[in-house]
């Protein structure tokens, strides 16, 4: 885990999501499905980000601009500067024998990334409108939904490895049907890293910090 000021080398609009690519410098990708903290300007407390694409000395994080500091994030321009901070938590378990990729609206953001380490297995992605259903050009060999179709009426019966990200409730409804998922959850999260217990939520009975334990756990 590194802090580093890194300079934005661009950004592009794909559907209503901004991908925001930085300069990686000495920062390690990580895993996919761990986050960098990225310092939102004119906010007192950076705001977690999966890292979307880690190619060629860049990082790159898919946006939804849903609140200010998403907001300011998405704003950012060419060149200008920001404070990164990670990879931080636990990422996917990698070694998995027949991955299917399930992804639903900003919840594909780590997809990409994972897909390029697993090579491009299949994935099976939903979003609300078809405008936010173009972030799925990002996820190769991926199968599309949009509501009122939900990704879970695409899963086969025998699913294989799932890996997902998405709203609470599809992970919800995964968590029922693939007792073996690994799941990537979200909470709020003001430092990334286990001090501040923002993050805590309930697992198994006991108040776990979501940004050490996770945000990536099993179903069962
Ligand atoms: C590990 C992790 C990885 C993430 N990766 C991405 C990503 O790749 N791309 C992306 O666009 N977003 C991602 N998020 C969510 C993103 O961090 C939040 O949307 C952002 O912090 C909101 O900040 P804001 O100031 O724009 O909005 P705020 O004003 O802080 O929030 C707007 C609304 O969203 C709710 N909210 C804010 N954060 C969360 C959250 N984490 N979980 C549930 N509800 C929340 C608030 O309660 C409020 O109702 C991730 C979150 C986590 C925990
Ligand atoms: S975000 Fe501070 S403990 Fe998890």
């Amino acid at each position: 885990m590194r802090r580093e000021r890194r300079r934005v080398t661009g950004t592009e609009q794909v559907g209503p999501y901004t991908l925001l690519r930085v300069d990686a410098g000495g920062l390690d990708a990580g895993v996919p499905g761990q986050f960098f903290m990225l310092e939102a300007p004119g906010r007192p407390l950076p705001r977690p980000m999966s890292v979307c694409l880690a190619a060629a000395g860049e990082l790159a994080f898919l946006i939804d601009p849903i609140g200010p500091g998403t907001r300011a994030l998405c704003s950012l321009e060419r060149g200008e500067e920001l404070h990164v901070l990670g990879p931080l938590g636990n990422g996917f378990e990698l070694e998995v024998e027949r991955p299917l990729l399930v992804g639903g609206g900003i919840g594909i953001a780590p997809l990409p990334f994972l897909s390029q380490r697993l090579g491009n297995p299949p994935a099976i992605l939903g979003f609300r409108t078809d405008w936010h259903a173009e972030a799925a050009a990002l996820v190769p060999n991926a199968e599309v939904c949009v509501e009122p179709t939900y990704v879970t009426e695409l899963l086969p019966d025998d699913a294989g490895d799932v890996l997902a990200c998405g709203p609470e409730p599809m992970l919800a409804a995964l968590r029922e049907r693939v007792p073996h998922a690994q799941l990537a959850w979200e909470a709020p999260m003001a430092c990334g890293y286990g001090a501040c217990y923002g993050c805590a939520v309930e697992i198994d009975g006991e108040l776990k910090r979501l940004c050490v334990e996770g945000p990536v756990l099993r179903a069962a």
